[in-house]
């Protein structure tokens, strides 16, 4: 007995072998072939002795490959064949009888949601860990004001936290959406044979527990030929490596002489081989490149599924180099994007500096006419009117004679010489709003909400 080759090995065959990558599944597959010959077993499908047989086996196979030991076989195709394969070479007979009900069609699937169900959870720790991270930074730069911005134009002052705690909500959402769809990853299709389901008193719902699934797979067909759980962790990743990016953006900006806000730890730069100032911020550089292969990997497999026939094809065995690559990147990004932001100077001077720039205080201005019964169109036209005037005058417009400004709008007063970055921020006190009071408790609240995730 040499292996179950389906068909006769040649060089044109390679080009349907997954063995060289589907092997990351193999503790998957195993596990899923340990339940499966149990339940054989005590449903009287197979022998107990014969169950027994197997599962001791497959566990020396595992053990075999954990320590290298295996030696994988392109001419088996893919990890399935492989470790069927070893296993009758290690106990002879019995090991023909573990495929007894079962088909690749539902073995693969059953291994790959056990994969990314794992998968889940490991990048859910690191978002966790990064939120926690983020936490830790606004808390200690509690008093630190930058300027918030849209357009990338200076537009009101906002505490340093409210920004931090604008990140914490994404990747708050982020642990949401893999949450979700951890549920419809936590489906048994193991028993729905090659599509039909199979011949003999099989018993799901004791795998499915086994497997610590939440429930097992109403249609057979479906449950071979559907990798939607798939697409849907790749969407969740390609939206979580976008916040990852837009984030690595920021501190790209901020790192850069013109913000001068951020400075990252040594190990989070490079020096340039050419110039010897420079200290770039290639960590986040590469989190914000990498974000495309991860939408690259989602797109991949939308297109790989588009127009496929039920049931089973081999096109899906394309599901998985993509998604592997998805789940190393999101880790690996995760991971230093946690490390950036635990390792980092918070330059406050700076941002106050850009933060007390007058133009910021324009919105203030408006309002505080207002306040005087001045209708908020009004005030907005007369405020417009002094800003430019300001800016050619290159002052201040807070500073602006009170004469001009009374030329414009007769509501000024003397008043208008009390406005400030702080007390711009301070006025915002809605829920959700940049005061730093509103701040304070948000980042009480973000605390506990993390610390309940965290169970
Ligand atoms: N390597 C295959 C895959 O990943 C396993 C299933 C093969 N099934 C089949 N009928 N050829 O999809």
């Amino acid at each position: 007995m040499t292996g179950y080759t389906t068909h006769h090995f040649e060089a044109a065959s390679r080009y349907t072998v997954s063995v060289g990558y589907d092997r990351r599944l193999y503790e998957h597959d195993i596990a899923g072939s340990v339940a499966h010959a149990r339940m054989l077993g005590r449903q009287g499908i197979i022998s107990e002795a014969d169950a027994d047989a197997i599962v001791e086996g497959l566990d020396a196979v595992r053990r075999e490959i954990a320590d290298g030991a295996f030696s994988w076989r392109e001419d088996l195709e893919d990890l399935h064949m492989n470790i069927e394969t070893r296993l009758h070479e290690l106990i002879g007979e019995p090991a023909a009888r573990l495929h007894t009900a079962r088909s690749r069609n539902d073995q693969v699937a059953t291994a790959t949601r056990l994969y990314v169900r794992d998968a889940i959870d490991r990048v859910t720790a690191l978002l966790r860990a990064l939120q926690g991270t983020l936490l830790a930074l606004a808390e200690r730069e509690q008093d630190a004001l930058l300027p918030g911005y849209t357009h990338l134009q200076r537009a009101q002052p906002v505490p340093f936290a409210h920004h931090m705690l604008a990140y914490f909500e994404m990747f708050d959402r982020d642990a949401d959406r893999l949450a979700d769809a951890r549920r419809r990853v936590n489906v048994l299709p193991l028993g729905s044979g090659a599509l039909a389901g199979a011949p003999y008193p099989l018993d799901r719902e004791w795998v499915a527990r086994e497997l610590g699934f939440d429930a097992i797979s109403a249609n057979s067909m479906d449950a071979v030929s559907d990798r939607d759980y798939a697409v849907e962790f790749l969407a969740a990743s390609a939206t979580c490596m976008m916040h990852c990016s837009r984030l690595a953006e920021e501190i790209v900006l901020w790192m850069s002489h013109e913000f001068g806000y951020l400075q990252l730890g040594r190990q989070w730069v490079t020096g340039s081989s050419i110039m010897p100032q420079k200290r770039n911020p290639d960590f986040a550089e590469i989190a914000r490149g990498k974000t495309g292969r991860v939408y690259g990997s989602l797109v991949g497999l939308l297109t790989t599924l588009k127009g496929l026939p039920l049931t089973y094809n081999r096109d899906l065995q394309e599901d998985k180099e993509g998604l592997f690559d998805a789940v190393d990147t999101l880790e690996a990004t995760l991971d230093a994007m946690r490390g950036m932001m635990s390792d980092c100077s918070v330059n406050a001077e700076r941002m106050r500096e850009a933060a007390e720039d007058s133009a910021l205080l324009a919105t203030d201005m408006a309002d505080y006419l207002v306040g005087k019964g001045v209708p908020f169109r009004d005030a907005h036209a007369a405020v417009s009117a002094l800003c430019e005037l300001a800016a050619e005058r290159g002052v201040a417009v807070t500073a602006l004679p009170l004469d001009e400004m009374q030329a414009r709008c007769s509501a000024f007063d003397e008043g208008v010489r009390e406005l400030n970055a702080l007390a711009s921020a301070t006025a915002r006190d809605v829920p959700g709003g940049a005061s730093p009071a509103r701040v304070r408790e948000a980042l009480a609240a973000a605390k506990t909400r993390l610390e309940a995730s965290r169970g």
